[in-house]
């Protein structure tokens, strides 16, 4: 509220986050008045910046439209600069006094402290924080980016670190995913609708497929990738999410905590993957590419070791044993350097019993679209329309961009972020979702990684192996090829 004043500071503020992501997320929330009007940004980084440099570097990322410029100018106003070390105690009382001094002291003061920073300064900074820099007459509110670790040991020693420095209700797990409308949109689908929550089990499911499709490779986030490769970079997180909300109970209520419990519950009945249920892939260039990208292979990038065998694509089958799903794969499948962007979520149902038509119909598929294109849609058969008898594979399509002309979807980090201003949890991940997530995958990635198993070779701006491919066939999912979506073409 207005009673009160709001300082959201940024740890690394010079990096690629922060520029691409970031700042342009609290630019959008504050044009759009969602957030106090009195917010003020604060950066933090070790470089000897000013806010001139910050606005600068993130100008590429930020679409200004006629009108807007007075508004733009009043917020880099609302900006300060702080330079600092991770490390060094008196750097961040330093801070602390700069955010002091922007405060009301008559009123409530609130902080946010958005961590945007490499994990090997992670452990010291948010102790510094704890101690030097919180809020004295308000709520502090602190945002962490992954990596939350890199295995199930790292990651509990993180937790345990962080739960000792502040609440649960202190903390705020980003997995941007969790803000994207079509992720948010699944618990409608499945709790308001009673035509998809009577067959949303193993009576009617033959497999679920998470898939996440990205048409580039690492593009000089090389060195990164290669320290976590794509099951941690997509697959632990971004897709695990996706799995929970697809297949949790109906929780007790529509509170964060509810909801987190469905997810916990579910993970626990979710055994470690094993190596059978997995393939993998890393891209190599194409030399008949059609830009500079496309040429370049994984290891091809400098900051890629040359005999890495980092994954860059996964295809994994998880199984969940309750009730529900006991026989259900679910399988899930991300790549980089693919030939097309895409994310979704596939319920594949199980061929018709019985059937009577001389042709065999084609399995029912639903399909959530997170993006491009933001879409449901359940391929069905269908009388061929006139005289014939025959059928034919349709659809009942909900394609937002016909549907809900008008609306207007904001980017993922703009709600997420606008959640941490208004306390609410719900699209953020707890401590103990985190450990089962990496109970499920540390085992596979500890053989990948001890073993050195060698990705299979896939072509720069391919479906990736073929391998996956038979892997989903042996897990219940059919594939005719006969069927395009219409809005896809
Ligand atoms: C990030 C990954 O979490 O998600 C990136 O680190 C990936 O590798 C990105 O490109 C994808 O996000 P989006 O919102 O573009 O699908």
């Amino acid at each position: 509220g207005q009673g009160c004043t709001h300082i959201f500071t940024i740890f690394g503020a010079s990096g690629d986050l922060a520029k691409k992501k970031i700042y342009p997320t609290m630019w959008a929330l504050y044009r759009d008045s969602l957030i106090p009007e009195n917010t003020q940004v604060f950066g933090y980084a070790r470089s000897d910046l000013k806010v001139e440099d910050i606005r600068k570097k993130c100008e590429p990322y930020i679409k200004l439209k006629s009108g807007e410029e007075e508004t733009f100018e009043k917020f880099w106003a609302a900006n300060q600069y702080v330079r600092g070390t991770y490390d060094k105690r008196t750097d961040f009382e330093h801070l602390n006094h700069a955010l002091t001094r922007a405060e009301d002291n008559k009123r409530e003061n609130n902080r946010i402290f958005y961590l945007a920073l490499p994990s090997s300064v992670f452990m010291e900074s948010t102790k510094h924080i704890r101690e030097t820099c919180m809020a004295e007459r308000g709520w502090t509110r602190v945002i962490i980016e992954k990596p939350f670790g890199y295995d199930a040991d790292s990651s509990e020693k993180l937790s345990k670190h962080l739960s000792g420095l502040f609440t649960e209700e202190q903390l705020y797990r980003i997995d941007h995913y969790l803000g994207k409308e079509m992720v948010q949109n699944l618990m409608t689908l499945r709790f308001a609708n009673n035509l998809y929550t009577r067959s949303w089990d193993r009576d009617s499911i033959a497999s679920v497929t998470i898939t996440f499709k990205e048409p580039f490779g690492t593009q000089g986030r090389g060195g990164y990738f290669d320290q976590s490769g794509i099951i941690r970079d997509i697959l632990q997180n971004h897709l695990l999410q996706i799995l929970c909300l697809a297949a949790m109970e109906k929780p007790a209520s529509t509170s964060p905590d509810d909801i987190r419990d469905e997810k916990v519950k579910v993970l626990k009945t979710i055994p470690a993957i094993t190596i059978e249920d997995c393939v993998l892939g890393q891209y190599v260039g194409d030399p008949n590419g059609k830009d500079e990208d496309s040429k370049l292979g994984y290891k091809d990038d400098d900051t890629v070791p040359k005999d890495s065998v980092t994954p860059t694509y996964a295809a994994l089958v998880l199984r969940i044993n309750n009730e529900r799903w006991e026989g259900v794969p679910f399988i899930m499948r991300a790549g980089k350097a693919l030939n097309e962007r895409k994310a979704e979520l596939r319920i594949q149902y199980r061929d018709v019993p019985g059937n009577i038509f001389s042709k065999t119909p084609s399995r029912n598929e639903l399909v959530l679209r997170v993006q491009p294109n933001e879409a449901i849609y359940c391929k069905m058969m269908n009388k061929s329309p006139g005289m014939s008898f025959t059928m034919e594979e349709s659809e009942l399509d909900l394609t937002y961009r016909n549907r809900y002309a008008d609306a207007k979807l904001p980017e993922a980090y703009e709600r997420l972020i606008l959640d941490v201003f208004v306390g609410s949890q719900m699209h953020f991940v707890r401590t103990d979702e985190l450990r089962e997530a990496w109970r499920i995958f540390t085992p596979i990635l500890h053989k990948i990684e001890g073993e050195k198993v060698q990705p299979i070779p896939y072509k720069y701006g391919t479906r990736g192996p073929k391998e996956a491919d038979e892997l989903a066939a042996k897990n219940n999912f059919v594939y005719t090829g006969t069927y395009s979506w219409n809005s896809d073409l």
